[in-house]
């Protein structure tokens, strides 16, 4: 029996799990508030709400877990891609943690923790599959040969695809993050204003041009109706999400056709919009794909996909030393 502690720290969100033979049984997370006031993540002010949010985040992983702390064979951590000062605090914590109990330490990307959320429920995709992985700093196609074998096909040149979701939000006056809150107006608009979209060659997407042509059409309309944001926002945010749902899965289904790949999975905190899921689901069934959408709580950073993530390297004996630092980029 294998009892891992994972610990998640790269951006904003605090949060540790406890998997027990590829079983998540506990996923604590401690969000934090403080971002909201200024529009986005603060790095500074993100890393000191790590310090103070890791103990009593893996205290209460453990609680739910219904273990004891001794049961804990191996850590986990994200390594990276994320914010430095975040990641130093989770990669401390777990240095800390393993050496004062002698256990293995297991590094894992955040990336293709994103994509092996899949692995903790069923149905699990069988390899090869390919995974669209959209986050709020990344947006990569993923060609997954295995747990560990993991090849972009393609990726975004500028923004990604959350942070086109959250700068729109700003453009509208809506709150940090704005992906959720764009979803829920869009429920209940239309898609009825046209937006352009980005000729990017190959399986590469761009965001950055979108952000400005919304910007622009915002200047136009409240110049002639001053309340056209007000009046028109749940149409405004179904255009813009139609327009990020249609680019994305433009290039998802290009990748399925030049690999023969036909299961086809969506991961990471964009993946838990509405217009995504129901997109891909069509798209699915017209293409004959299996699709595989991840649960709510496996969409946006949690812990529990770094500890399935650490779980399989685990199994095949991949360990890192206590020398082992954060890294900002994936290389
Ligand atoms: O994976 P994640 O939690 O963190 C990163 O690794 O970046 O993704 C966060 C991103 C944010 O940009 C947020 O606005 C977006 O995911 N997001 C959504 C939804 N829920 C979260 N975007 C669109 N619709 C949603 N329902
Ligand atoms: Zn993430």
């Amino acid at each position: 029996m294998a009892t891992l502690l994972a610990i998640e720290s790269s951006c904003d969100d605090t949060s540790a799990a406890i998997i027990r033979d590829g079983m998540v049984l506990s996923n604590c997370i401690a969000n934090q508030e403080a971002h909201r006031q200024y529009g986005g993540v603060v790095p500074e002010v993100a890393s000191r709400a790590h310090q103070v949010n890791i103990i009593p985040v893996v205290d209460l992983a453990i609680k739910k877990a219904g273990i004891d702390k001794k049961e804990i064979q191996a850590v986990g951590f994200t390594r990276g891609p994320g914010l430095l000062g975040s990641l130093l605090v989770g990669t401390s914590f777990a240095k800390a943690f393993a050496l004062s109990r002698n256990l293995p330490l297991i590094e894992v990307n955040h990336m293709h923790a994103h994509v092996l959320a899949h692995f903790a429920e069923d149905p699990k995709p069988p390899f090869p599959f390919l995974c669209l992985t959209v986050s709020g700093g990344h947006t990569q196609i993923m060609l997954v040969r295995d747990f560990m074998d993991m090849e972009i096909l393609g990726q975004t040149q500028d923004d990604a695809a959350g942070e086109a979701f959250d700068k729109s939000g700003k453009l509208l006056g809506l709150g940090y993050p704005a992906g959720p809150l764009i979803d829920k107006h869009a429920s209940a608009g239309q898609a009825r204003f046209p937006f352009p979209e980005p000729s990017m060659p190959g399986l590469d997407f761009s965001f950055s041009g979108l952000k400005t042509s919304i910007l622009h059409f915002l200047k136009r309309e409240t110049a002639a109706n001053p309340h056209f944001i007000t009046v028109h926002l749940d149409d405004i945010c179904a255009s813009i999400q139609g327009t990020i749902v249609t680019i994305l899965l433009k290039k998802l289904r290009k990748a399925a056709l030049e690999t023969g790949i036909q299961h086809i999975a969506i991961a990471g905190g964009v993946s838990a919009n509405s217009g995504l899921r129901k997109a891909l689901q069509t798209m699915g069934e017209q293409e004959g794909w299996t699709t595989y959408i991840p649960a709510f709580q496996y969409c946006t950073d949690n812990a529990g996909m770094i500890g399935i993530a650490a779980y399989y390297k685990y199994l095949a004996g991949v360990f890192c030393g206590q020398d082992a630092v954060p890294y900002a980029r994936q290389s």
